[in-house]
């Protein structure tokens, strides 16, 4: 499929931008200072932190940053279904789901089967899903514009 491209110059703190890419919901969040702190207190508690998987974003993603998977620490670009089953998982950045989890700061929530992920797409342990969300293949243009594909 041919690239798809994003202004994200309206884009708001905790707000997600939905596009679409090769038939996948593509989501593009700008995290807030708070959520970017709480990403490194969480490494105990992930199956990957440190995004070893090669398989769920690109190599430059990685070397950019391992822990936020992202090109820009406040932009999260990742494809919008559950590694799991391919569920669209629901985005809940600032809740406290106790009943699942009381450790848990909030992220991505898959209704399926109950799989979690962090604001970076990181998935936590004791869940069905097996890796972290892919981030699609992406690179900014300008500074508000990013090509996804
Ligand atoms: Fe998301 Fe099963 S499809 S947990």
């Amino acid at each position: 499929g041919a690239p798809v491209t994003a202004d994200i110059s309206a884009l708001t703190e905790g707000q997600r931008l939905v596009m679409e890419w090769r038939g996948q919901p593509i989501w593009i969040v700008k995290r807030s200072k708070a959520i970017l702190d709480i990403l490194p207190t969480l490494d105990g508690r992930l199956r990957d932190p440190k995004s070893e998987n090669v398989d769920q974003q690109p190599a430059y993603v990685r070397e950019k940053s391992p822990e936020l998977r992202s090109l820009k620490p406040e932009i999260s670009v990742l494809v919008g279904l559950c590694t799991h089953l391919g569920c669209s998982p629901e985005m809940k950045a600032e809740i406290r789901p106790e009943a699942f989890d009381p450790e848990w700061k909030g992220g991505y929530f898959c209704p399926c089967h109950k799989s979690r992920f962090d604001m970076a797409g990181r998935v936590f342990e004791g869940v069905p899903a097996p890796t972290n969300l892919l981030v699609p293949p992406h690179y900014y243009e300008n500074d508000n514009t990013i090509v996804i594909g």
